[in-house]
């Protein structure tokens, strides 16, 4: 399940949940934000077709999105919005142009993460809820699915049927996890141990860790004021743990690739 070009480095991720809300568009923001200021060239592709929001958190509009460029209104080369050194791209501005079709967005998305891949060292795809046809193509386009776990059991019980349904098409897809909404480091630890239980005894399957992210006051209102995390001093903490993930997925990356990605700057 990896389409990408063999002679690429870049590592591709999706992130995803069975529920929405759960805070899969602030973690991919977020984590592509902090990959970009660690020095690798980063690409967000935000694929929520229904409800994309990834350019609201960062309190910009989308220019030209997919759906633009398949509709003859724009080129390829007119997606890509450079913010902060980053690069996003957005499947559909609003839920009018997710009528385009599934099959013409996944194939035109196969060509923007071709376009991407060649300037990129890591590339995130923000996927709508649920195992709808957007998440398979994108964890299909990915080296790894990362999955954000929160403690309701609605919330594990969806992210565990949806695992189930992938190993079901490629029973050795690579999957990661992070926990949100944490109330602290070990009560992160002990939801993602319950989640591997779960898969283990189940599926026999065990994924890795990444870290997680606390339910935070001051990461509602980074949202709030449509910036990213980092801007304002008092984020640290927040900041730190973000980080903490991305040099999981740093060294993801290198395992896969044996090859220690280069920063671009
Ligand atoms: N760690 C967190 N702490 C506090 N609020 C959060 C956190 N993560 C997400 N949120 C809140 O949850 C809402 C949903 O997050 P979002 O990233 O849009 O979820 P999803 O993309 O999974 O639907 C956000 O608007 C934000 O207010
Ligand atoms: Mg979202």
């Amino acid at each position: 399940m990896n389409m990408q070009d063999s002679t690429s480095n870049v590592f591709i991720s999706s992130i995803l949940s069975g529920k929405g809300g759960v805070g899969k568009s602030m973690a991919s923001v977020n984590m592509a934000v902090q990959l970009s200021k660690m020095g690798y060239s980063t690409a967000l592709i935000d694929a929520d077709l229904g409800l994309s929001n990834c350019a609201t958190f960062f309190n910009r509009s989308v220019k030209y999105s997919v759906a633009d460029w398949v509709n003859g209104n724009c080129g390829l080369e007119h997606l890509p919005q450079s913010i902060d050194g980053l690069t996003l791209i957005t499947a559909a501005s609003e839920p009018s142009q997710a009528n385009i079709g599934t099959e013409i967005m996944m194939d035109a998305l196969d060509q923007v993460v071709e376009f991407l891949s060649t300037t990129h060292d890591f590339i995130l795809i923000d996927t709508p809820a649920g195992a709808g046809e957007m998440t398979l193509w994108s964890l299909d386009a990915s080296n790894t699915g990362i999955l954000v776990l929160v403690d309701e059991p609605a919330a594990i019980s969806d992210v565990y049927r949806l695992c189930k349904y992938i190993y079901s098409i490629d029973p050795e897809y690579d999957f990661a996890g992070i926990v949100n909404f944490a109330g602290n480091e070990q009560s992160a630890e002990s939801t993602f141990k319950r989640f591997n239980t779960i898969l283990d005894y189940f599926l026999n399957k065990h994924i890795p860790y990444l870290g997680f992210i606390p339910a935070s006051e001051r990461i509602k209102t980074a949202i709030n004021e449509q910036r990213p995390l980092g801007l304002e001093q008092g984020d640290q903490d927040e900041i730190n743990e973000i980080k903490f993930i991305v040099q999981q997925l740093v060294g993801c990356a290198a395992n896969q690739q044996q090859t220690q990605p280069k920063p671009v700057h």
